[in-house]
């Protein structure tokens, strides 16, 4: 039975991540290695006592080569995923996205570790004007966030160069669903807009509302993070992870007064620094190559995401 180390495990996309490993790995075969300073335990309650936990900070070389000695395959979520923060707070950003990677990368290679993946951002694309995205287009990022987790991505096919670590990188869309935490000034656009509709309160769109983004519903993120650790001959690859359609923030906003059934006009800000324009998927590599088939449609993720919050 495999053994897997999840870094970031307590975060949002890390603990669906997890739950979805359970759902074939035998208990303790999964391991989570996390410090919360984005994550939150709370997000494993259920599962907690089938999983191993290490409460770490990826810069923490010992520590990491030490849990990931051995390990079939380590999925490096743990990050600070956020644009704006990224701007507030360059220094430790830089050090956590950039330093904690590059620990993780040399633990694998140390431990023997079969396959990584890495969370790479589609920030990456910065200010690219064609569209869709296409793994071949050169990066231009905006933020010291996307310039972050492009390094992370050099690593990664640098690694496989040099080292043959077998680790392979993601570009995460805009993703959102149940467990994205709400409650932050960095909080994702779908959990924000979706507090907003349950408390009754108009959102604030940054700028003119008619940004686009790929929406990734992370029930179908997790299974190709998945496929990406098992798939053939993709060893210091980089692939889109997205769904392939993208939708402006003021649709999503009527799609969510119209499923609670509500008029609620938004408010309307001025534009985010930093802000990328236009963010479209073009998954047809990651179909390709990896099997990427989203179950989801926007709509239904959407609603599955709103009962979450609903619950809570
Ligand atoms: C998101 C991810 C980032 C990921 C990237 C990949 C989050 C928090 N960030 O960045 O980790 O690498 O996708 O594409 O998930 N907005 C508003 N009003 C609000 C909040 C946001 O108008 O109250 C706007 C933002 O200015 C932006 C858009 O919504 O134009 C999306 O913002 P956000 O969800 O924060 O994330 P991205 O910048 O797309």
């Amino acid at each position: 039975m495999k053994h897997y180390i999840v870094t970031g495990g307590a975060g949002f996309i890390g603990s669906n991540l997890v739950r979805q490993l359970l759902a074939e790995a035998d208990p303790g075969r999964v391991e989570v290695l996390d410090n919360c300073f984005t994550g939150n335990r709370a997000n494993l309650s259920e599962v907690a006592d089938r999983i191993g936990y290490h409460d770490l900070d990826i810069r923490d070389y010992d520590g990491v080569a030490r849990v990931v000695e051995g390990a079939d395959v380590v999925f490096h979520l743990a990050a600070v995923p956020s644009v704006p923060r990224s701007i507030e707070e360059p220094l430790s950003c830089h050090d956590i996205n950039i330093n904690g990677t590059f620990s993780v990368l040399r633990a694998c290679v140390a431990g023997g570790v079969k396959r990584v993946v890495y969370a790479a951002s589609s920030s990456a694309y910065g200010n690219q004007t064609a569209s869709p995205k296409v793994e071949t287009m050169t990066p231009e990022p905006l933020s010291p966030y996307a310039a972050q987790k492009l390094m992370g991505e050099y690593y990664v096919s640098v690694f496989k160069e040099c080292w043959n670590l077998e680790a392979v990188g993601l570009r995460f869309f805009n993703v959102y669903g149940p467990r994205q935490d709400p409650s932050s000034p960095y909080s994702g656009v779908i959990s924000v807009f979706m507090k907003c509709l349950l408390a009754g309160s108009p959102p604030t769109m940054h700028g003119d509302g008619e940004q686009t983004r790929d929406f990734t519903f992370v029930e179908d993120l997790a299974p190709l993070i998945i496929k990406a650790s098992r798939a053939e001959g993709v060893g210091g690859k980089i692939f889109n992870a997205g769904n392939g359609a993208s939708y402006s923030l003021n649709t999503l906003w009527s799609l969510l007064t119209k499923i609670e059934g509500v008029e609620l006009p938004a408010l309307y800000g001025p534009p985010r620094a930093g802000d990328v324009r236009d963010s479209l998927a073009d998954t047809t590599l990651a179909v390709k190559m990896l099997g990427h088939a989203p179950q989801f449609s926007f709509e239904e993720g959407l609603r599955r995401t709103l009962a979450w919050y609903r619950a809570q």
